[in-house]
């Protein structure tokens, strides 16, 4: 078994033995095929109707505006895409954000070379778009506003009902990325006024290469890739039963907890913070103060290398926005959308907590982050 304290749930999350127990029996008995028309197929497919409304439940919006896919990755391009493809001629703008996770920023980075305009609206020092901005960004020529519910690094939450009401008012489509925010916070559709939203089942305790994206009844969408008429026509394929219960069971498992687990994470987290600020003068939060994920704690810490830190602390699973090629350290772009100088982001590191972890592996956590700091520190 592994013994370092794990700190990276917005990387991935384990499963969930609740929703392990439920997928169980469609990898091994429950084989059939949910087209086929005899027994085992009807008991598959019932099995795939269920975690249908399952989902829809926690995102209170009816069964048929959910459609399966393999994660996140899959419902943000069959969003971008998809709905780009099936808007008016004369509509070739996009609207998104400049802290967008890749599965995101990169489709709009292929539609731009394409002809469409992107906008990337800016983010403030806590890494928020100004809906106001949206305003001046959004015109008649847009088709699709695209920005995600939660940020994946920072946790900070972005303010999507307005922008929903700025791209309804202009007669653009909304699209989120909601693959941080569903299971960790509140997530309704109809609150949000939103017309696609993407799930990423690794997120919550359930498996990865699973997820989901709602459409709104009526949004006008394209599936890209063709096929059988699975999934209502948009996403072709023959269904990941298993996979699929496991998103289920972790929709509705999220639903039931998700007051109690965010408020004890929110204060573990925040005692963590608290520990780090105790220790290590002039450690920086990244991110919203208030409005933010109740796991996520980003903080560069001064005169050292994130990398470094965590490098010299084996005990603690996290990880740092940057990215390490050739033995260079590139600081995270989302950071330095924010306005941080190379310096402070370099020393990012990112640490999301979740259900498996306990006051006392905080503790711990923290004073080995304190002594990797004091041996990393430059100065
Ligand atoms: C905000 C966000 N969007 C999308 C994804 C991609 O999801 P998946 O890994 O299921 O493709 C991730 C995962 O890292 C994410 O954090």
């Amino acid at each position: 078994m592994n013994e370092s304290i794990y700190l990276d749930y917005n990387a991935t999350t384990p499963i969930d033995p609740e929703v392990a127990d439920a997928i169980l029996p469609w990898i091994t008995t429950h084989f059939g095929n949910p087209s086929s028309s005899h027994e085992y197929g009807r008991t598959a497919k019932k099995a795939v109707d269920r975690a249908r409304e399952q989902v829809a439940f926690l995102l209170d919006c009816e069964a048929d505006e959910i459609v399966f896919t393999s994660g996140g990755t899959e419902s943000n391009n069959l969003a971008i895409f998809g709905s780009l493809r099936a808007a008016p001629g004369e509509r070739k703008g996009i609207v998104t954000s400049g802290v967008e996770h890749p599965a995101v920023a990169r489709p709009c980075d292929r539609l731009e070379t394409e002809g469409y305009t992107v906008s990337r609206l800016p983010v403030d020092a806590g890494g928020q778009v100004n809906a106001e901005d949206g305003i001046s960004s959004v015109s008649r020529n847009t088709a699709l506003v695209t920005v995600m519910l939660a940020n994946n690094e920072t946790g900070t939450i972005q303010p999507v009902r307005d922008l929903s009401r700025i791209a309804h008012d202009a007669g653009a489509l909304i699209h989120t990325d909601a693959a941080q925010a569903v299971g960790k916070i509140p997530v309704r559709v109809s609150d949000l006024g939103i017309d696609f939203l993407s799930i990423a089942g690794h997120k919550l305790y359930a498996p990865k290469g699973v997820g989901a994206l709602y459409i709104r009844r009526g949004s006008k969408i394209r599936p890209f890739s063709l096929g059988a008429g699975h999934e209502f026509g948009l996403r072709p394929g023959t269904e990941n039963v298993p996979f699929i219960v496991g998103l289920g069971t972790a929709c509705e498992i999220a639903g039931r907890n998700m007051a109690e687990v965010s408020e004890r994470l929110r204060s573990l987290r925040d005692m963590l913070h608290g520990l780090l600020v105790a220790e290590v003068p002039g450690i920086h939060l990244n991110g919203h103060l208030r409005e933010r994920l109740p796991n996520t704690l980003n903080v560069s810490f001064p005169n050292a290398l994130g990398r470094r830190i965590l490098d010299l602390s084996p005990g603690i699973s996290a990880s740092t926005g940057s990215a390490c090629h050739a033995g260079v350290d590139t600081p995270s772009d989302v950071l330095m959308a924010m306005g941080a100088d190379a310096e402070t982001a370099l020393g990012a590191v990112r640490l999301s907590l979740g259900h498996g972890i306990s006051e006392e592996q905080v503790e711990t956590a923290a004073q080995a982050l304190i002594q990797a700091w004091r041996k990393a520190r430059t100065i």
